[in-house]
């Protein structure tokens, strides 16, 4: 049809491999499938090269890396690496991190003509994830996620977005509301552009309470109407428990942990070094692909194509040359190579027709081991927030790379709000408590300059109270309004509705700019963790990237940048 084709002879095109489209892979209930109804397991790797840690101290406590690498950018790279893909037999590989200026075609389309999907996160390091301990669902959070999918939807082997990786750890839970309206906002903005990628998110491993609620609770439903618009798709767990030449039985209670889970599961990370340090045998891939431990998981993505370390242990399956051309493999990578390539025929059970159809539980209940309400914070709103902050009588001035300056301040002005009689509750938002104040999922200089405002109003609008030795300034704008209850009333008449967001809401008119010293140096690669061997219950990963910052406490209420 094409004039293309015409180049072709028919002879050569007999001789091809039959090359169409990429499948479109969908969910049914808790198991994938392709075009044809067959299953679909992910085969695949972990593909990012780790960042460097820039940032120290107070604003990195885990001392994660602050800048990452995006290798999807990387055309050359992927050049190199793809023969390798193809020997591993990967359908698919897993990205922590993407800079949404930058050029994907080169690697996404050479991906795709390989028959490789992505699982894509969509998170990056520092202020650009939902926080562990502080977390808020933000505009600005909200607008990186969606730049990134507008970057990424015209792929064809977009498999999946994580909305978070290790966000939530068995002594801090609070945070999955956050991620939980994160999950909705993003599976409705797919919906509305019609992406048909799933929305996953990536577990840290952990005492099997801990494991189980996290699982129940990002795949239930709150409102009890067998209603998946708050659920995930894809549940991933990062683990690391099978440790060398493990016996099959490793995986015996993890797997009945998951045998009656409603939505897809699998490992979105795996591999161990702790037994067979840089040349593990892989051999829990046999295991993992075949029943019982097929008819609940869905595959798994082996940590990693590059070095990354983590917890003293190096991962990673290539060396590249110094000027970046050549990737040469390990024995590591040999070793999965054999056992990817010992998988022949994966099971097909349940058939796609025979699949049941996904339900929605309720959420497991709140307690003490898991303080996650069921209340979840409403969907961000660009436009809402924008006429606030244009209404404010105070306002951050904001310059450079403002991340540390931005906690300080906020931290300084609620202390004096305090002492005025005043408080932060209004840009406080609690995942424990379900209260989330009016303006808390606006992005974080709207609700300092909102805070500048009150405080300039509690001192009888005196000049001298905004200034912040030169970090605000009186706005001179004609939409200021009279006060700051008027600016809410204004522009938040309806702050807890639900809406769906939009693509030209969703673009930060003042919050991108790009070209400055941050742009390209702002994330963090997939570093790594590794599993502390089976039986304590108690395992200890820590893989990805850097959740956000927390950047003070004042009277009670923790401040934090997302
Ligand atoms: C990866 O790690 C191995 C083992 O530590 C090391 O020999 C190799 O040089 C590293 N490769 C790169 C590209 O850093
Ligand atoms: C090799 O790749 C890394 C990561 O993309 C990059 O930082 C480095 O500058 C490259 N080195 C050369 C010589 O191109
Ligand atoms: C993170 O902070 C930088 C400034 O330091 C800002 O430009 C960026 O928008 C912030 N990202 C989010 C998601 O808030
Ligand atoms: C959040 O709410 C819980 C439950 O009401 C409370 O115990 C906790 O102190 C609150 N957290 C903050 C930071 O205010
Ligand atoms: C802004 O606030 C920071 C933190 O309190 C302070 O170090 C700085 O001097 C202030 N002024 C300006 C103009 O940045």
């Amino acid at each position: 049809m094409k004039l293309r084709s015409t180049l072709f002879s028919a002879a050569l095109l007999t001789a091809l491999p039959a090359v169409s489209a990429l499948s479109k892979i969908t969910r049914s209930g808790r198991f994938l499938y392709d075009d044809n109804g067959e299953r679909f397991f992910i085969k695949g790797i972990a593909y990012q090269q780790q960042g460097q840690v820039t940032v120290t101290g107070a604003a990195n406590p885990l001392g994660e890396p602050t800048t990452f690498v995006d290798n999807l950018a990387d055309g050359a790279g992927c050049s190199r690496d793809l023969p390798n893909l193809q020997k591993l037999g990967a359908n698919a590989i897993r990205a922590y991190s993407v800079d949404s200026t930058l050029d994907h075609d080169s690697c996404m389309n050479a991906l795709s003509g390989a028959g490789i999907y992505v699982i894509l996160d969509l998170t990056l390091p520092l202020n650009g994830s939902i926080d562990t301990t502080q977390p808020t669902w933000s505009t600005s959070l909200l607008n990186e996620y969606i730049n990134t999918i507008d970057v990424f939807s015209k792929y064809d082997n977009v498999l999946a977005y994580n909305v978070g990786n290790e966000v939530l750890t068995a002594s801090a839970t609070s945070a999955a509301p956050f991620i939980k309206a994160a999950a909705r906002d993003i599976k409705a903005y797919l919906t509305k552009i019609g992406s048909s990628a799933l929305v996953g998110y990536a577990d840290i491993d952990g005492p099997s309470a801990f494991r189980d609620a996290v699982a129940e609770y990002l795949a239930c439903d709150p409102s009890n109407k067998n209603d998946g618009s708050t659920s995930i798709d894809l549940f991933g767990l990062n683990n690391y428990e099978w440790c060398g030449d493990a016996p099959t039985s490793t995986y015996n209670s993890i797997n009945t942990e998951f045998e009656n889970y409603n939505i897809v599961a699998y490992f979105s990370e795996y591999g161990s070094e702790t037994c067979n340090p840089g040349v593990r045998p892989w051999t829990e891939v046999a295991t993992l692909f075949a029943e019982p431990m097929a008819g609940v998981w869905s595959g798994g993505l082996a940590f990693s194509y590059f070095n990354a370390t983590a917890n003293n242990e190096q991962f990673g399956m290539v060396t590249l040359s110094s000027d970046n051309s050549t990737a040469t493999t390990n024995q590591d990578f040999a070793n999965l190579v054999a056992q990817y390539a010992s998988l022949t025929a994966l099971p097909n059970n349940p058939t796609q027709a025979a699949a049941p159809s996904a339900t929605y539980t309720a959420c497991p209940s709140e307690g003490t081991a898991f303080e996650a309400s069921t209340t979840l914070p409403p969907t961000p709103n660009t436009d809402a927030c924008e006429c606030l902050s244009s209404a404010l009588a105070c306002q951050f001035v904001a310059k450079g790379d403002f991340t540390d300056v931005i906690g300080t301040l906020t931290g300084q002005v609620c202390s004096f709000l305090a002492q005025n009689g005043g408080s932060c509750a209004d840009i406080s938002a609690n995942g424990t408590s379900g209260v989330y104040g009016t303006v808390s999922s606006c992005d974080p200089v709207t609700r300092l300059s909102y805070e500048f405002t009150q405080y300039y109003e509690a001192t009888g609008r005196l000049s001298t109270s905004c200034d912040f030795a030169g970090n605000a300034t009186l706005s001179t704008s004609s939409s200021v309004a009279s006060s700051v209850s008027d600016a809410v009333s204004s522009c938040l008449t309806s702050p807890s509705a639900v809406f769906t967001p939009s693509a030209s809401s969703g673009a930060p008119a003042a919050s991108s700019p790009s070209g400055g010293s941050s742009s390209g140096s702002s994330s963090g690669g997939g570093s790594s963790g590794s599993g502390s061997g089976k039986g304590s219950g108690a395992v200890a990963v820590r893989v990805g990237v850097l959740t956000s910052v927390l950047v003070g406490v004042v009277g009670g209420v923790a401040l934090v940048l997302a």
